[in-house]
């Protein structure tokens, strides 16, 4: 049987934090083994809140790509390209453009919550409305019929399937198949001060830290703030740290350290050195990796150039067969 077209993207964002990894990057790597998947850095998607200050969105797509790469993304099994470097998004947006009604997109929750939250920035812009679309063209470009995603990502993704069925519809063909969302259940990872781990909390493990820096992170991260003092009792329960304990140590493990935080025969500093031995050893094969591949200067940029002809290859197809649609 043909395998199932995925497409997903991600805002270069620079250096990935593990809870990119655990929430996103780590269920690529998974499926890139069953599906037919392009996976893509979604330069011109940042440019529609960063287009003031885009001085740091070519080195933060090459930070990422290369983590991408470092943690098991495999260019000889998924295409891995830059969406600005295949000129069909643009094209086939320009398009889709012509058949959204702008209440779709006015009406998109992530749209209002963005517009009332982000201050810094003027939003008011047509690209910014028109976010939804691009990532419509991104999606439907390459026909994919599945495309990983978290919850947030639900209402651009349904846009997405009423732009495909509207042009359907108009032009009276089958051109493009309605994409369904391959949701990945992923827990939000807590970061250092409880809060969710992001990037702009300045909370964040980041996949290509050293292992002494991630100790020192660790040794300063949040426990249970009602254990005070070493003799109090703990409950895992309330304990940030142990967000990842959960993640990093083996059941067997997590069984002997529940009891002893409850009665307080362990320590949260022996307890959170087990966590940093553990997450370390995980990370240290992809880390070593990680650092071999950003000595070698051109390799993201050369394979980010080949999967951007694979990509291209495919947009040259479909836009065929949409020019031929809409006779124009
Ligand atoms: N909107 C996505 C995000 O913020 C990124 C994205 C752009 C995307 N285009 C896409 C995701 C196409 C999936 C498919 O995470
Ligand atoms: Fe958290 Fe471990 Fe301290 Fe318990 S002993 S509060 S689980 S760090």
């Amino acid at each position: 049987m043909k395998k199932q077209r995925v497409v997903s993207g991600m805002r270069p964002t620079g250096r990935l934090h593990i809870g990119h990894y655990h929430g996103v990057l780590e269920n690529w790597i998974k499926i890139q083994e069953d599906y037919d998947c392009f996976f893509f850095v979604a330069d011109w998607h940042s440019l529609t809140t960063e287009y003031a200050e885009t001085s740091g969105i070519k080195d933060s797509a090459r930070e990422m790509v290369i983590d991408w790469v470092a943690f098991g993304l495999d260019p000889a099994k998924c295409v891995i390209f830059e969406q600005s470097q295949v000129a069909q998004h643009a094209e086939l947006n320009l398009l889709l453009g012509m058949i959204t009604p702008v209440s779709w997109l006015e009406r998109n929750p992530t749209y209002k919550e963005m517009l009332d939250n982000i201050e810094q920035r003027d939003l008011s812009t047509f690209g910014f409305l028109g976010y939804p679309v691009l990532m419509a063209a991104d999606i439907i470009l390459y026909k994919a019929t599945r495309v990983p995603v978290g919850h947030d990502q639900l209402p651009h993704l349904e846009i997405t399937r009423e732009i495909a069925r509207r042009f359907n519809h108009l032009y009276n063909t089958q051109v493009f198949p309605e994409p369904e969302a391959l949701l990945t259940e992923t827990p939000k990872l807590l970061g250092l001060d409880g809060r969710k781990m992001s990037k702009s909390y300045g909370n964040s493990i980041f996949l290509s830290e050293t292992a002494e820096e991630t100790a020192a992170k660790i040794k300063g991260m949040m426990t249970d703030t009602q254990r005070i003092r070493r003799a109090d009792p703990g409950d895992p329960e309330q304990c940030v740290a142990f967000n990842l304990h959960r993640i990093y140590l083996p059941q067997e493990k997590l069984d002997e350290i529940i009891p002893a935080c409850k009665n307080a025969s362990i320590g949260c500093v022996d307890c959170k050195k087990i966590l940093t031995g553990h997450l370390n050893d995980r990370l240290a094969p992809f880390r070593a990796k990680r650092e071999e591949l950003s000595r070698q200067t051109e390799l993201v940029d050369d394979l980010l150039a080949e999967g951007s002809k694979k990509a291209a290859l495919i947009a040259t197809e479909t836009m065929k067969e949409v020019r031929a649609a809409i006779r124009v």
